[in-house]
């Protein structure tokens, strides 16, 4: 099995849980060779996906050799052939003995480089023609870096964008690929309807609900019309509490149901402690209404309100207790997966439920 370096994003635990379960849901056999904060290194039964696929992970590098040891680096890379022109833009991302080995070889092969030191943002990867990267005692050659800029024409140009309300595309693709879904989604507070919107890209088939949902509709028009959508979608102007109203059975749902008010002044503990109360019978109802139609997995975001120094956050397990829905146990990380994007007050909790009977 070869192996990989997945350089995840920033919110890495979503990112592994993202990557393992977009490998199970393909039945790629995979081992995890080693993992830390900021990269995953995995050995593949096949590699047959591309970048684009995820949301949470910014670089791949494919494995060209693995040692701890420079004398025997050194012999085993001056036995590989790369690639590369004449003249290069490169970064070598690990230790001075790698860079001071291709400075050298460059020198020696004829070959006008230019080393580019920081690569931290991918859009810096982008400009590269070759770059290296070691973590631990793996070394590998990136393959493929993602592309942020790709998001940004069917993020903010749709007809209907609220950049207060919307979920990222980032993490919509996270959600989805988390998931496991491989032929349809759900989504019963679709809003905008990013997370239909992003697996209709995915080639899968897309039903959004929610209370007024012409926004979706207007994205989703838009969508269908600016890019080679191939799936069928369904929209439904309804309550997520009566679902079985409308759907009959569905694969997986991904969703980030009502979080309560967008408050610029931040909470206060009388208004959370009412809406707590509110938003535990809304996803209570809502739950028991998926139990009756839902086969595969719920991933779902949960609020998590602070005021001042203390959490206040749903009492999921007790919300579930009606139904045939637990959390999911995985052995990539803790479930749930705490979300706290920077410059905002509300912090979400990703939850993965899975069906135990
Ligand atoms: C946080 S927003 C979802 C935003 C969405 N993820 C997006 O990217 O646009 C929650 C949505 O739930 C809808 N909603 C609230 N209560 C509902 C209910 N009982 N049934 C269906 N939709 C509801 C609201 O209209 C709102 O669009």
């Amino acid at each position: 099995m070869e192996k990989y370096i997945f350089v995840l994003g920033r919110d890495n635990e979503l990112s592994i849980l993202e990557l393992t379960s977009f490998l199970e849901a393909r039945n790629i056999n995979f081992d995890v060779e080693y993992r830390d904060d900021q990269y995953v290194v995995v050995s593949l039964e096949r590699f047959d996906f591309s970048i684009r696929e995820f949301g949470g992970i910014t670089k791949i590098a494919k494995v060209i050799l693995e040692n701890i040891n420079n004398e025997e680096i050194e012999y085993e890379l001056n036995r590989i052939t790369f690639d590369y022109g004449n003249k290069i833009r490169y970064s070598i991302n690990g230790d001075n003995f790698l860079r001071d080995y291709f400075k050298e070889r460059f020198k020696h092969e004829g070959v006008k480089a230019y080393l580019k030191s920081d690569v931290s943002r991918p859009s810096d990867s982008l400009r590269l023609d070759f770059e290296i990267l070691r973590v631990k005692n793996f070394i590998g050659r990136i393959i493929q870096v993602s592309n942020p800029e790709e998001y940004k024409k069917r993020d903010e140009k749709r007809p209907r964008f609220d950049e207060k309300r919307v979920i990222s595309i980032r993490l919509a693709k996270i959600l989805i690929n988390i998931s496991k879904a491989k032929t349809e989604i759900l989504d019963p507070f679709c809003g905008t309807g990013t997370i239909l919107q992003e697996a209709l890209l995915k080639h899968m088939d897309a039903i959004g609900v929610d209370k007024d949902a012409k926004d979706a509709e207007m994205n989703l028009k838009w969508l269908a019309v600016n890019f080679d959508i191939k799936n069928k979608y369904k929209l439904v102007n309804g309550d997520a509490r009566e679902l079985s109203k409308y759907i009959d059975k569905t694969e997986c749902v991904v969703t980030e149901p009502y979080l309560g008010p967008f408050m610029k002044e931040g909470y206060n503990k009388e208004l959370v402690l009412r809406l707590k109360e509110e938003l535990t019978r809304l996803y209570r109802d809502f739950l028991c209404e998926a139990d009756k139609i839902v086969r595969g997995r719920i991933v779902l975001i949960a609020p998590v309100f602070k005021i001042k120094r203390d959490f206040v956050k749903l009492d999921m397990n007790d919300i579930l207790r009606n139904t045939k829905f637990s959390a999911y146990k995985s052995e990539y990380g803790k479930i749930p997966v705490i979300y706290s994007p920077h410059r905002t007050r509300l912090i979400r909790e990703i939850w993965i439920l899975e069906r135990f009977k």
